[in-house]
């Protein structure tokens, strides 16, 4: 017999014997445990060990199973388990625990488990293993990011980002919109900022030249020159002026160097799209989206965010139903810079007409002056991307930017230009490469219409959902300059 065989079969006498002695029962979830199971049940839940309490002769474990940030509490007489076993069951352990569901006396739980057996899939030597029951700062739960769902926090934070991915594909679905997938390799610069990170299987100690003495690209694999994504709007454009009202909902990626609690160069973006709304059908659209989301996350996500609230942010819960409930301001970039020059402060960057706006002022904007979001609209055209449609003015576009409190920028778009000779016009002004917008510039040719869209960026959403005050911490696994570590 081969020895791959012979393992299998030890492995699988394994399994046998642990169901025999969990007797083939059916695993719940805390989750389902702590709301609904009836006191006096036999149960069986699996899960981690939080915590481990000896208090004469009575164990108490806390174990959670992901399913919420609540855990079960274990009551296990040490008298009846092998001591060894018990000595080894720590925090971090994976265990599974049959026993009589029963009230109890505990403070904060309706419900515990009255251990009857115990298995032990995992030890995580107390010795070695890094999450202990003291809190650790978010800076080192970063560097061990393999590990940090299994803190409270960034439970709260993922489930939370879970419940907000669903509730937006839910919003777009009762709407009628169609969930379109653009392509993440792209040849072409959809915001025209060159921040983007080449994709190729060219050597790189090698690489192919042309008679000028640039790279070869066409021996690369696409023959051209190719890039991951900044955004899936050029794409979604072409859906929407045949669907509709689309939307895309995928990773986007920013080679730009910004080390800052609210970049990341690789994030996730919501890019609806949708033909025959004008910029105020836009900023409706934005508005309403926004606040279903909110909603979304107060009635579903309340275990969450009550631990958010009460461990980094106790403003948070207020702050999402005041923004609720509460129409954004819409102002015109020329009125903010106005307020912005009367405001009699001393900005670190200057304010300018024709100068893009920075964080200091969008803040002061949202939390100073309107205390509310804030909706900026035509903006110099010279700031924004070649896409945007051109006002009647000749110097300004109609873009549109949702700032938030804490935040800034949570969302950027605009109505796109449909007329074709404004819009190659622009291409060429801007020296954009004419060439990689051919199939962009047709649908200006044939059918063209009026259509409007925008980008959420995911994670901003989720900053200012859970309150945490650094992007890396709402993502699951970072990506930033000199930063791609799991
Ligand atoms: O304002 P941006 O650059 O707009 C676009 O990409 C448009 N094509 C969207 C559209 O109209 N369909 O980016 C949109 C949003 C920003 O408002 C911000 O929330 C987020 O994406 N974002 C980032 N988030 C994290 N890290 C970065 N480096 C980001 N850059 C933009
Ligand atoms: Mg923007």
């Amino acid at each position: 017999m081969k020895p791959g065989i012979i393992c299998f079969i030890i492995a699988n006498f394994g399994v046998l014997k642990r169901n025999a002695f969990l007797g083939m029962m059916k695993r719940t979830k805390v989750k389902e445990l702590l709301a609904a199971a009836p006191a006096g049940t036999d149960v069986m839940v699996k899960g981690w060990v939080r915590t481990k309490r000896d208090s004469k002769g009575i164990i108490f474990l806390a174990v959670n199973d992901g399913s919420t940030i609540n855990n079960i509490q274990v009551v296990a007489e040490a008298a009846k388990f092998d001591t060894g076993l018990l000595k080894d069951i720590n925090t971090g352990a994976s265990v599974a625990v049959k026993g009589r569901l029963v009230e109890s006396h505990g403070k904060g739980q309706r419900v515990e488990i009255q251990a009857a057996e115990i298995i032990l899939y995992g030890k995580a030597d107390p010795e070695v293993y890094p999450l202990q029951k003291k809190g650790h700062t978010l800076e080192f739960l970063r560097e061990i990011a393999h590990l940090r769902f299994r803190t409270n926090t960034f439970g709260a934070v993922f489930r939370m980002r879970h419940a907000m991915a669903f509730a937006i594909h839910k919003y777009f679905n009762d709407k009628g919109f169609c969930y379109l997938h653009t392509p993440i390799i792209t040849g072409s610069d959809c915001e025209g900022a060159g921040e983007m990170f080449h994709v190729t299987t060219l050597d790189l100690n090698n690489i192919p030249k042309n008679p000028a003495g640039g790279a070869d690209f066409s021996k690369d694999f696409f023959a051209k020159e190719t890039n991951l994504t900044v955004s899936g709007q050029l794409e979604g454009e072409l859906g929407a002026l045949a669907l509709g009202e689309i939307y895309t909902f995928g990773p986007t990626f920013r080679a730009e160097n910004s080390n800052t609690p609210r970049h990341l160069a690789e994030f996730w973006m919501i890019e609806p799209e949708m033909a025959f709304y004008d910029i105020t059908d836009n900023m409706d659209l934005a508005e309403d989206f926004l606040k279903y989301l909110i909603n979304y996350a107060l009635e579903n996500c309340r275990d969450d965010l009550d631990f958010l609230t009460s461990m980094y942010d106790k403003g948070l819960i207020d702050r999402l139903k005041f923004v609720l409930d509460n129409p954004f301001e819409r102002i015109t970039y020329t009125t903010a810079v106005k307020i912005l020059e009367d405001a009699g402060r001393k900005w670190e960057f200057p304010v300018e007409w024709g100068r893009d706006l920075q964080a200091e002022h969008e803040r002061y904007l949202v939390e100073v002056h309107y205390k509310r979001p804030v909706i900026i609209t035509d903006y110099p055209k010279a700031i924004k991307a070649f896409y945007m449609k051109q006002n009647e003015d000749g110097k300004t576009v109609k873009a549109m930017d949702v700032l938030f409190p804490g935040i800034g920028e949570v969302i950027g778009g605009s109505q796109r230009e449909e007329d074709y000779d404004k819009l190659l016009n622009r291409i060429r002004e801007l020296g954009l490469k004419e060439k990689d917008f051919w199939w962009y510039l047709e649908t200006r040719k044939f059918g063209t219409a009026p259509h409007s869209g925008f980008g959420l960026g995911f994670e901003r959403l989720m900053l200012f959902m859970t309150g945490m005050s650094n992007i890396r911490d709402v993502i699951p696994f970072p990506r930033t300059p000199r930063n791609a570590e799991f």
